[in-house]
């Protein structure tokens, strides 16, 4: 039984790829670009692209499940489609928390696009949604290892970021075990914290002392449409942020139930990505 990994060269899906294959499962994973991919030896890594559907025939022959990584709702359509063509029998998606915010916003719209193209396509499902990612601070990685300094816009805005070991462990048990077929997972770290308190667990796991700045809503803004997303995303952001710091982000036991294991602590994560802030 072959399972196909898209965005397996990135964060998560790494460590859905050593998931699998640590279970003893064949794994096939794409990337735009195979020849950089780094990915274990025992991996078949083909060429395809999500914004490309012919990549996607070959990619997909033999393959009885997939772990889907969202990048554009036209990918996600491609991908499902040529799936349900090829006799695919289990879709895992990498969706979010977001769709249950309380409020409309373009973020909260995207994610639930991917899952209804997923459900569209009228094959077993699961949907892996993470709140957000403790990965998100290593944006705070050039401003620490230049100034020791952390700029955040929303400095009492308290949420509980998984590690993407922990969004992984999720995958690959739905991926390995059709019981989670029709479930939609809401997982969390252990605990919600702040961008203040999560300063000084990154100051603990570096040994080096680390001051916390406000970031003005306008910088903010500036910083994600330089990425390429377009400022709604940047007041959607700022909006979260305002909402935790009043009602801070709940606390899944999700990861435990599913893993058997308590998920990853910020200080786990922080000691495991020190190199990039020192
Ligand atoms: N950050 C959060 O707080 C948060 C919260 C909830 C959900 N999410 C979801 O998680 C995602 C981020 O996950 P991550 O950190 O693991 O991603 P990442 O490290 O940024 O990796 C991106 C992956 O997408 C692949 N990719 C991009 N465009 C592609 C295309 N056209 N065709 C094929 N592959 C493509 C890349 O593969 P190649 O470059 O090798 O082709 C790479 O493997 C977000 O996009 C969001 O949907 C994020």
């Amino acid at each position: 039984m072959t399972i196909l990994v898209t965005g397996a060269t990135g964060k998560v899906g790494r460590n859905v790829v050593t998931g699998l294959l640590a279970a003893g499962r064949t794994v096939r994973a794409i990337s735009r670009s195979p020849q950089r991919a780094g990915l274990p030896e025992d991996v078949e890594v083909l060429r395809a692209d999500l914004a490309d559907p012919a990549t996607l025939r070959a990619a997909l022959d033999g393959v009885e499940k997939v772990f889907v990584f969202p990048t554009a709702p036209d990918g996600t359509r491609a991908l499902t489609a040529a799936a349900a063509q090829a006799g695919v029998r289990h879709l895992v998606l990498l969706s979010s928390t977001v769709p249950g915010y309380p409020k409309p916003n373009p973020i909260s719209d995207a994610h639930l696009a991917h899952e209804r193209i997923v459900q569209d396509a009228d094959l077993p499902w699961t949907f892996v949604r993470p709140g957000g990612f403790m990965s998100n601070d290593l944006a705070w990685a050039h401003s620490i290892r230049s100034a020791g300094v952390v700029r955040d816009p929303c400095p009492g805005s308290a949420v509980a970021l998984i590690d993407e070991r922990d969004i992984a462990a999720v995958a690959v048990a739905a991926l390995l075990d059709d019981t989670h077929v029709g479930q939609a997972h809401e997982i969390t770290g252990p605990r919600s914290l702040t961008p203040v308190q999560r300063t000084r667990i990154l100051a603990r796991a570096i040994e080096r002392p680390l001051r916390f700045e406000t970031l003005p809503a306008a910088e903010f803004t500036e910083v994600v449409t330089s990425q390429g997303y377009p400022p709604e995303y940047a007041t959607a952001m700022l909006d979260f942020g305002e909402h935790f710091a009043t009602t801070p982000g709940p606390v899944h036991p999700t990861v435990e139930r599913i893993t058997g294991r308590p998920p990853y602590t910020y200080a786990d994560w922080a000691a495991h990505h020190t190199t990039h802030f020192r």
